[in-house]
């Protein structure tokens, strides 16, 4: 499930559903979506914190989700939606992540302005192994962030990242002992959220430059993953890990 919560000028959006990972499904991504339209929208709330719970920042997609999609030859309204709003984000978007992020779980921090990690934090996109190709934008935005071979590294070879790793490829800004994550985290939203909001909207806007080549990328990609998804490939894998208990 995906809760959301007001604290001060932050607002936190807690994926949680731990029986699962946080594993997202199309529903709580529509959540998601809607939590991050509500807070652009309320001159109240200055910064958007995303974190995770149980020890978990997110396991990526529901596989499940991915099962029913590729019999139905779509992907889901709400990843899809999901997915197209993360360029038009205009309030900071930080994360804090505590374990396992998988999937869109590291490829949703390519479009946060600052990720800080615990030490127990696993960053890891095994979309080839799962048939599929990268998404969120991330083909574009991790050779970016981290240079080619690294970016190949994360998303073609599926290589698992330690926290120290992501900090060193650019994609964590900070690594902060688990007991103290989240309190750090939303210490770090309140002084960004004292600053004068809009410099911050303009300022913001330049450090990351124009989003059109962006989302024409999150469009290829998903017009990719959608034809990945009804693969034969990605079929046999996401059964294999249904199966596999
Ligand atoms: N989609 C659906 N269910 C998921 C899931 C996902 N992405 N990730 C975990 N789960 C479920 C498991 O099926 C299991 O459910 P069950 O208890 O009903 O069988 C539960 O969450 C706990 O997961 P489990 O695999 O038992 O925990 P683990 O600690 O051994 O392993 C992971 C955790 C995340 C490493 C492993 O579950 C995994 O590889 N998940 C798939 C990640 C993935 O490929 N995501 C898509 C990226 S594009």
């Amino acid at each position: 499930m995906i809760e959301v919560e007001k604290v001060g000028a932050v607002q936190t959006i807690r994926m949680n559903r731990p029986e699962k990972k946080n594993a997202l499904t199309d529903q709580m991504y529509v959540a998601f979506s809607q939590a991050l339209e509500a807070g652009e929208r309320d001159p109240e709330v200055a910064v958007h914190l995303i974190l995770g719970s149980g020890g978990v920042f997110t396991a990526g997609n529901d596989i499940a989700d991915f099962l029913t999609f590729a019999q139905g030859g779509k992907l889901g309204d709400g990843v899809i939606g999901f997915l197209r709003i993360l360029p038009d984000i205009d309030k900071p978007l930080i994360a804090a992540v505590d374990g396992l992020a998988i999937g869109v779980g590291t490829t949703m921090l390519f479009h946060c302005d600052l990720v800080l990690a615990s030490p127990r934090a696993v960053f890891k996109t095994p979309f080839l192994d799962l048939g599929l190709v990268p998404e969120a934008g991330s083909s574009l935005l991790a050779p970016c962030i981290m240079g080619q071979g690294r970016a190949f590294e994360l998303l073609c070879a599926g290589r698992t990242f330690t926290a120290d790793q992501a900090h060193a490829a650019g994609f964590v800004n900070e690594v902060i002992p688990d007991p103290d994550l989240e309190q750090q985290a939303l210490a770090l939203c309140a002084d960004l959220s004292s600053k004068p909001p809009d410099a911050m909207r303009i300022a913001r806007k330049m450090v990351r430059g124009s989003n059109v080549e962006l989302k024409q990328r999150i469009e290829d990609e998903i017009d990719a993953f959608r034809d990945r998804l009804q693969s034969d490939e990605a079929r046999a894998a996401f059964m294999a890990f249904m199966a596999r208990k």
